[in-house]
């Protein structure tokens, strides 16, 4: 057996602050104790964790590697994606297996497979993204949930291609409400969003700054209401993604205080973004082409507030790069074009730091964002997400004084550019380790392709 201690850290979870030194015994954490009582241990390793936070290794629940969009694929494959999560401090990821329109969910499933694989520098699990809800896909949908996948994304925009309609989205729910399954929400009222798109085009409006006017935040809002009325008649929870506009956390608040079990994530570019971004000069706005689409400064403040009465309740990246060159340029005269997607799986935990060095959150309820309600919501608690006996030892040391010039000159990222380019934040990732194994040892990476294991997911936890 191999022992590691992690010693004279202040070890951060969702609920406690502890200056405590961490056993770790092969790839579980053994104990936790007060330096003190930790002087008695013996260890083939010591990492000097002085001067560091020791935190759970992030929990990313919304990434895209590889994924199809517009005839093109996300830059980034499983292998560097995983390996920029883990440079910052991200030990787990949940990734979309998509169903192709007009085929199986398996099938999705094992083309999911086929690319992480072997390829993986952290542990991964897979969410299913349903394309076209009938008979089959139902059962389908059981059949995964005993394989540990036990989530559905479904989408309420992008008609023609993901977009499911209301009758579809009730009958998936159904069947999530008696197979434990939770149904992941793109709330975004795409019926509605395609004729204003149509509109714009018509009208010779094609800069991607158009993006962000044609999805309104009340078609966000709208449909956010409808997916909730539509849970509470299937009797099912709801996980709403990429929640972005101030109405439509107003929804899920609502829903949330009648005592629904409604939940919301956001992004880091809702928070730390605005909407002009889009109006950046030349074409550079697409590089901030995401949906929902990034919002007016204003929203910013509802989502702070939601985080921090948990009316959202997980910080995931929605990690979806494509290339400025080659990629984002597919829609240089017409933004409906312009793959949608923003990079950001590296840099999630150090933008949210900086927010606890602004008084924006605590620290303890940065952990919580991160790593420990993602893994709570998505089954994988308390294997991921936390430091208790028992748990992965997946750790973080964390410097919580180092500053750092966010760049695509420095990223580890597969993408040509940064969202955030040039923005100086506080904390980084120095030592990071997957299963009791340094993967990041401060500036040196000693990952590898493939030793990140797929995670089999109980039922989603925060119902239970
Ligand atoms: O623009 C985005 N968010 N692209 C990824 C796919 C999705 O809708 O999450
Ligand atoms: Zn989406
Ligand atoms: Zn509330
Ligand atoms: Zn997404």
């Amino acid at each position: 057996m191999s022992r590691t201690i992690i010693r004279g850290g202040l070890v951060i979870t969702a609920t406690e602050e502890t200056e405590a030194d961490v056993l770790i015994e092969d790839d579980k954490i053994a104990a936790i104790a007060t330096p003190a009582l930790a002087r008695e241990w013996t260890a083939d390793a010591v990492l000097d964790a002085t001067g560091r936070y020791v935190i759970p290794g992030g929990v990313d629940a919304h990434t895209h590697m590889e994924m199809p969009f517009g005839g093109t694929y996300a830059s980034d494959t499983f292998e560097t994606g995983t390996r920029a999560a883990a440079w910052g401090g991200t030990t787990t990821i949940i990734d979309f297996a998509i169903q192709p329109v007009g085929r199986t969910l398996r099938e999705g499933v094992e083309t999911w497979h086929a690319k992480a694989d072997d390829r993986c520098a952290i542990d991964y699990g897979f969410h299913g993204i349903l394309s076209d809800v009938g008979d089959g896909v139902l059962k389908e949908m059981d059949a995964l949930v005993g394989e540990g996948i036990t989530s559905f994304k479904m989408f309420m925009a992008y008609p023609g291609v993901f977009y499911s309609d209301d009758g579809q989205i009730l009958r998936a729910m159904q069947r999530a409400a008696d197979n434990g399954a939770l149904i992941m929400m793109h709330a975004e009222n795409g019926i509605a969003i395609d004729v204003l798109v149509r509109q714009a085009l018509d009208a010779g409006l094609t800069d991607p700054k158009h993006h962000g006017r044609v999805r309104h935040p009340l078609l966000e809002a709208e449909a956010t209401h409808r997916a909730i009325q539509l849970s509470k008649v299937a009797g099912s929870p709801l996980y709403v993604v990429h929640v972005s506009a101030t109405e439509s956390v107003a929804e899920i608040t609502r829903a949330r205080h009648e005592g629904h079990n409604v939940f919301g994530e956001t992004c880091p570019q809702y928070l730390f973004l605005t909407v002009d971004e889009l109006d950046a000069p030349g074409f550079d706005g697409a590089k901030y082409v995401c949906s929902t689409p990034l919002r007016p400064v204003e929203h910013q403040a509802a989502l702070w507030r939601a985080l921090r009465t948990d009316d959202l309740s997980v910080v995931s990246t929605d990690h979806c790069p494509f290339c400025f060159a080659g990629q984002k340029d597919l829609g240089r005269d017409d933004f409906s074009k312009i793959p949608n997607g923003m990079p950001g799986v590296e840099n999630r935990l150090d933008l949210l730091h900086d927010a606890v060095v602004a008084g924006r959150i605590s620290r303890r309820r940065w952990v919580e964002l991160a790593c420990t309600a993602p893994a709570r919501m998505f089954g994988l608690h308390p294997r991921k997400g936390t430091i208790a006996p028992g748990s992965d030892a997946d750790v973080v040391l964390y410097d919580p004084d180092a500053e750092q010039v966010l760049s695509a000159e420095t990223h580890h990222m597969n993408v040509d550019y940064n969202a955030y380019e040039g923005r100086r934040v506080i904390g980084r990732a120095r030592t990071v380790l997957s299963r009791g194994e340094v993967i990041v040892d401060d500036g040196e990476y000693r990952g590898r392709p493939g030793r990140g294991r797929f995670l089999h997911r109980d039922a989603c936890g925060y119902l239970t």
